[in-house]
């Protein structure tokens, strides 16, 4: 999110505005530069319960005491008590028993309501699992958008089977050229619905049970047209032609990232 001057205002406003059109799941990370900062500032005297904010650790932070005292410092950014969910941004070197034994503790002490992973492939979402105490698996946050489909042969099956809500990134990632046939195509199915091709993506990405999806927009027209698709329904012919535009990988592809 831009840091600074107009820009920085303008995020704030479409922050605000997002939570007013019922986008209350707010995605952060300690990486992130100061986007901590700019979201409290953005939500001043909205009501924390409307809310649903999510932070993430730093693999090189993610040891056991290093996670603790990591999300200490970013509930003092985001001038918080509690998150609604943590996350550990990716896999790193460190053994996920110690990071996964100090999320169960911050769950225990009330500092976060849930926890989850960032960029695991169904190998170490099973690894993960099997380092639980007592705690849950709330979310995989991982790449998902029509040009990176693969999630859904293996990943995606499995988050449901395990009661993994599977939390998409950068669904505009892939998006159709304008003045390509595909663009033609898309806004063909967008116009037919009174929608835009960017909301149709939208509700293409959160079709599969247990699929969310996690649009960055700093601008309040974004925003808006971004909630603008949660009302919007594809039919199976839509869902048809999407998938033959952009068809998911035949076999098995290894989990992208950014
Ligand atoms: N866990 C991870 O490793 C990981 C990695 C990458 C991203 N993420 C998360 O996923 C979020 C989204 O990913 P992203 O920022 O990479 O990609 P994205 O959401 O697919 O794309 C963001 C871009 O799309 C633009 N945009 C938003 N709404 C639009 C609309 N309706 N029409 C046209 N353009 C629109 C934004 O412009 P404006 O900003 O100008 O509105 C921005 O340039 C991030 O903010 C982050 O929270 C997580």
């Amino acid at each position: 999110m831009p840091e600074v001057g107009k820009a920085r205002e303008d995020a704030i406003s479409a922050l605000r505005r997002g939570v007013e059109s019922g986008l209350t799941h707010i995605d952060t990370a300690e990486m992130y530069g100061r986007a901590e900062e700019l979201i409290c500032d953005a939500l001043e005297g909205i009501n924390r319960e409307e809310l649903f904010i999510v932070s993430k650790v730093l693999p090189s932070n993610a040891t056991y005491t290093g996670t603790i005292e990591a999300l200490e410092r970013s509930l003092k950014r985001l001038k918080l008590d509690y998150l609604d969910c943590y996350l550990l941004h990716w896999r790193g070197n460190i053994p996920l028993a110690d990071t996964l034994a100090a999320m169960e503790k911050l769950q225990k002490d009330g500092k976060i309501k849930s926890f989850g992973v960032s960029n695991f492939d169904v190998e170490d979402l099973k690894e993960a699992l099997g380092c639980l105490s007592f705690g849950k698996l709330a979310c995989n946050q991982v790449l998902y958008n029509l040009g990176n489909r693969g999630i859904e042969r293996n990943l995606i099956p499995f988050c449901q089977k395990n009661d993994i809500a599977l939390v998409g990134y950068t669904p505009f990632g892939t998006s159709p050229g304008a003045k390509t046939e595909e663009y033609k195509q898309m806004s063909t199915v967008a116009k037919a619905h009174g929608a835009t091709v960017q909301q149709v993506l939208l509700a293409f990405l959160t079709r599969l049970d247990g699929t969310f999806t996690i649009p960055k927009a700093s601008t309040v027209k974004h925003v808006e047209e971004n909630a603008g698709a949660l009302k919007l329904d594809l039919t199976p012919k839509d869902l048809e032609l999407i998938d033959s535009l952009y068809p998911a990988p035949k076999r098995d592809v290894p989990l992208g990232m950014i």
